[in-house]
């Protein structure tokens, strides 16, 4: 019921010449059975746009203001994204929230500002290495899904990435064990909030060192209804293998 969804985070990584992985992308899932989202520096939006058009992958920005216009130099609003052709955007990185001191009621604003765009925010939330250290994993989660996440949503409007800050571009992956106690206990939380039908609905998402090699243990995970990739997004070789353990899985 919930449709898979492969989503890949370029970060600051690509110029012009890195819409040719989106050419090889689209080449090698000409009729994907899940959903595919690539993130791209905003820089590359509008022209991953065009080399997207007439196929499913979808593009999406990797931050938003929450604001729609005014006086925020250098930042970008729902509304630029979507006027270039996005359909998504990931609010709460946990790069963000750390080179950006971006709080959870920043974010919870940031998705309510993706939400009035008609944007899907991917909200992304996990725990550092010295809080899993201390047991405290799920407060933690249930913290920052308390505040990250606005009152009203959908499970059209809204995805979740759980992304433990440790396992980020360190290829240190939690046991498949961990990763299920965590997205089950996020389940439970989004039930528990928004009601049994969109809490149910509602895709999650890991993220974290994700890669061809253990994509399929990792999509056996009970909830877990994708993938957020970084590093092995970048380059079409590597990001395939990940979608089509999705689509086996
Ligand atoms: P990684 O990044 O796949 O390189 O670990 C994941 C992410 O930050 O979304």
């Amino acid at each position: 019921m919930r449709r898979k969804l492969a989503a890949g985070n370029w970060k600051m990584n690509g110029t012009s010449d890195a819409l040719a992985q989106l050419t090889a992308l689209r080449n090698a899932h000409p009729t994907p059975g899940v959903d595919i989202l690539i993130c791209p520096p905003a820089t590359l939006i509008s022209a991953a746009v065009v080399t997207a058009a007439d196929h499913p992958l979808a593009i999406g920005g990797q931050d938003c203001h929450m604001a729609q216009i005014g006086a925020h130099t250098g930042d970008i609003s729902a509304a630029m994204l979507k006027d270039a052709g996005a359909s998504y955007v990931l609010t709460g990185h946990s790069e963000r929230r750390t080179d950006h001191n971006e709080t959870d009621e920043m974010i919870r604003n940031k998705t309510k500002a993706a939400h009035a765009e008609g944007l899907i925010a991917v909200v992304c939330i996990g725990e550092t290495l010295k809080e899993r250290e201390a047991a405290n994993t799920l407060d933690i989660i249930a913290g920052q899904l308390a505040g990250s996440l606005p009152d009203v949503l959908t499970a059209e409007n809204t995805v979740i990435a759980y992304e433990p800050v440790w396992a980020i571009g360190t290829g240190k992956v939690p046991t498949t064990n961990q990763i299920g106690e965590v997205h089950d206990y996020i389940r439970t939380k989004l039930e528990q909030r928004y009601g049994a039908g969109v809490g149910k609905s509602i895709r999650i998402l890991y993220g974290g060192s994700v890669k061809g090699s253990n994509a399929d243990e990792i999509f056996a995970v009970s909830n877990v209804d994708g993938a957020l990739v970084g590093g092995a997004s970048l380059k079409a070789e590597d990001f395939s293998p990940i979608i089509t353990a999705l689509e086996n899985a």
